[in-house]
């Protein structure tokens, strides 16, 4: 299976020319899906985005959402609203929600969203403050020790769907020489790019899920016999690391305002 892969679109952000760029982008590349690693819009327009999204694509298309698909609003409301645009586009497929599928004859792809859980780094002690933290209902208005409390949580809520999804996969298909994993947020300090770094000690707390890195690790080491291949975002910034010999994390890039196509993907059948 051909998969266009794009992270971070902002389409919040983007022009009329720019949307039109996107989709000859994708026409042109003849996907069979479009896979998408979250901040997709604001949490007041990801509905209306999706359907667009739905509209334009020709294609099914596959997404977790990231941190900013929930600005101005709450978690409950945008799922919620992102589930009942699902039941009248069966085109689109929100991976957290979903079983997952085969894209290729051994490769599954699997997605959760993750969430920059406030575990690597000092969270307490950085300078750097995210809108999440005044954007989003749920995490708004918390001294920062009850906030890390919070993001550690989400962290691990997520976590804890993937090791689900992974676990119910390997027992249906014990066979798989592949596992892809969508998500939002970088798992590993070493995947959170920064104009050719990562690792920025300030902004890992916030551009890490080290619950679900620590949660990749421990399926690396215990799968040596399937490959691991996370693709995220969330950084803007592309980069790639081999954490181990067979979990491989790829860092897409995006740019305000021109969302593009990071990568085309292929499996074989
Ligand atoms: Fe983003
Ligand atoms: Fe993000």
């Amino acid at each position: 299976m051909k998969m266009a892969w794009c992270t971070d679109i902002h389409l919040d952000c983007v022009s009329t020319d720019g949307r039109k760029d996107f989709l000859e982008q994708i026409q042109r590349s003849e996907p069979e899906a479009v896979l998408i690693t979250g901040d997709i819009a604001t949490g007041t327009t990801i509905s209306e985005e999706l359907q667009w999204l739905a509209t334009n694509v020709e294609c099914p298309i596959y997404f977790v959402l990231g941190n900013h698909d929930f600005y101005h609003a709450d978690f409950e409301t945008v799922c919620q609203s992102v589930q009942n645009i699902l039941q009248h586009h069966p085109r689109l497929h929100w991976l957290t929600h979903h079983d997952g599928l085969n894209v290729g004859a051994s490769t599954f792809l699997l997605g959760v969203e993750g969430w920059g859980d406030a575990r690597n780094g000092d969270f307490l002690a950085t300078p750097v403050r995210l809108n999440d933290h005044q954007l989003i209902a749920d995490l708004t208005g918390f001294e920062r020790p009850v906030l890390q409390r919070k993001l550690q949580c989400l962290g691990q809520q997520y976590a804890t769907q993937l090791q689900q999804k992974v676990e119910t996969v390997l027992e249906e298909q014990p066979h798989l020489n592949e596992i892809v994993i969508a998500t939002h947020v970088p798992p590993f300090p070493e995947s959170a790019w920064y104009m050719g770094y990562s690792g920025a000690p300030d902004w890992i707390p916030d551009f890490t899920c080290k619950a679900i890195g620590d949660l990749l690790l421990t399926l690396a080491d215990t799968y040596p016999d399937i490959h691991w291949t996370v693709l995220c975002g969330h950084g803007h910034h592309r980069g790639s690391v081999t954490m181990r010999s067979n979990l491989v994390v790829e860092t897409g890039h995006a740019e305000y305002g021109a969302p593009s196509i990071e990568r085309l993907v292929e499996w074989n059948d």
